[in-house]
């Protein structure tokens, strides 16, 4: 094993930090065996802050209609072949109850920016899931909206909030959107976000094109300074009705290196294994629990919309098969020594005396 990679993973697990050119080091220097050292490293690490947990959040994709074009995404609104949906308020709140009955303790309303959920109609819909689900967490992923909106979801009652940012380098996030998106106003979002008081949550995808090792160290030392509640990556996997159709896709290697390098430098971070990896390879999930994530979120949406939420090609859980995902996931953590809980799966923050004295004096 390289002796500099092993030494950086070291230090990473003592200092939580690294500088830019220490992180791109490290991405560069994967191998096969430094990535198990690193697997093991965060294993350990997650082991002892959540056990063999896995958490579950409930995912309902609630719109695919999107008034942004992102290249790699296959609900862009240039994308004439994909056939849009909205789930009325009513639909919603059925997922909900079906996923309650099912043990789920979170709801993630996710969809692509479409102008007819207003912060107003989001703020509605949050507070009858809350009334009815008052144990529940409602997480969010509808995209950029002004701080004063994301307020009123938070006040709403929304728990957390989850918008990646897709790279934390400007000139590959231009790459990677048409020109009216801005890099600086997705920024502006995440740090409004956390602001608020929201469980915030960034992210990237692993091999999207044009990424190198030095966006990836950038992605690293971002979300190192950030410290999200929650962090999504997944492998970037092509969509053919999208200008990226004939890109490659990531890897499950790198996106389970990756995985682990982030629960070593926030151990308590909440980090699903993602649809994505399961859809590069068939124990993809499973893989990347075992380098160090904890989240899994399978997918509540209605099974007649499932086919039309295609971000990229071949989607795991869209089809028959997937009627039961909650009980797949039970068999499959089992199989491999975890345990999905009921439970809201709150980010645990370290408790720390600080000797604080009493705020009226
Ligand atoms: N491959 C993998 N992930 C994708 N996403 C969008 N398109 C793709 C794709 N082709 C991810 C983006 C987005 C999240 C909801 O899904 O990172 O933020
Ligand atoms: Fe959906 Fe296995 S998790 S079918």
């Amino acid at each position: 094993m390289n002796e500099t990679t092993v030494n950086l993973l070291d230090k990473l697990e003592n200092s939580h930090s690294l500088t830019l050119d220490e992180y791109r080091e490290l991405v560069g220097g994967y191998s096969v065996e430094i990535a198990e050292y690193a697997a093991e490293k965060a294993v350990g690490i997650r082991k002892k802050i959540y056990g063999n947990a896995v958490f579950i959040r409930g995912l309902i994709e609630i719109s695919n209609i999107c008034r942004n074009d992102c290249l790699y995404c296959g609900i862009r609104r240039s994308n004439a072949n994909c056939d849009r949906y909205r789930l009325t308020p009513e639909q919603i709140l059925n997922c909900c109850r079906e996923g309650y009955s099912l043990g789920f303790r979170t709801f993630v309303l996710q969809g692509g920016e479409d102008s007819y959920f207003s912060a107003k109609t989001v703020c509605e819909i949050v507070k009858d899931i809350k009334n009815i689900y008052s144990d529940c967490a409602v997480t969010l992923s509808l995209g950029e909206y002004s701080k004063e909106d994301y307020s009123a979801m938070f006040s709403a009652g929304a728990d957390r909030y989850l918008l990646r940012h897709e790279t934390a380098d400007k000139e590959h996030y231009n790459k990677l959107h048409p020109e009216k998106m801005s890099f600086d106003n997705r920024m502006r979002c995440l740090y409004d976000l956390k602001e608020i008081g929201f469980q915030t949550g960034c992210g990237f995808m692993v091999g999207s094109p044009y990424q190198t090792t030095d966006t990836l160290a950038k992605d690293l030392k971002f979300i190192e300074t950030f410290s999200p509640e929650m962090c999504g990556i997944g492998p970037f996997i092509s969509h053919k009705d999208t200008p990226f159709y004939d890109k490659q896709s990531g890897t499950v290697e790198m996106t389970c290196y990756l995985l682990s390098i982030i629960r070593i430098m926030h151990p308590n971070i909440l980090l699903p294994s993602t649809t994505a990896l399961g859809t590069v390879s068939p124990n993809g999930r499973e893989l990347g629990i075992k380098a160090g994530a904890n989240v899994l979120m399978p997918n509540l949406s209605p099974r007649n919309v499932r086919k039309k939420y295609m971000l990229y090609d071949n989607k795991i859980c869209t089809g028959d098969e997937s009627a039961q995902c909650r009980k797949c996931l039970d068999i499959r953590m089992k199989s491999i020594g975890y345990e999905v809980v009921v439970d809201r799966g709150d980010f645990k923050k370290n408790k720390i005396s600080t000797g604080e004295v009493d705020s009226d004096l």
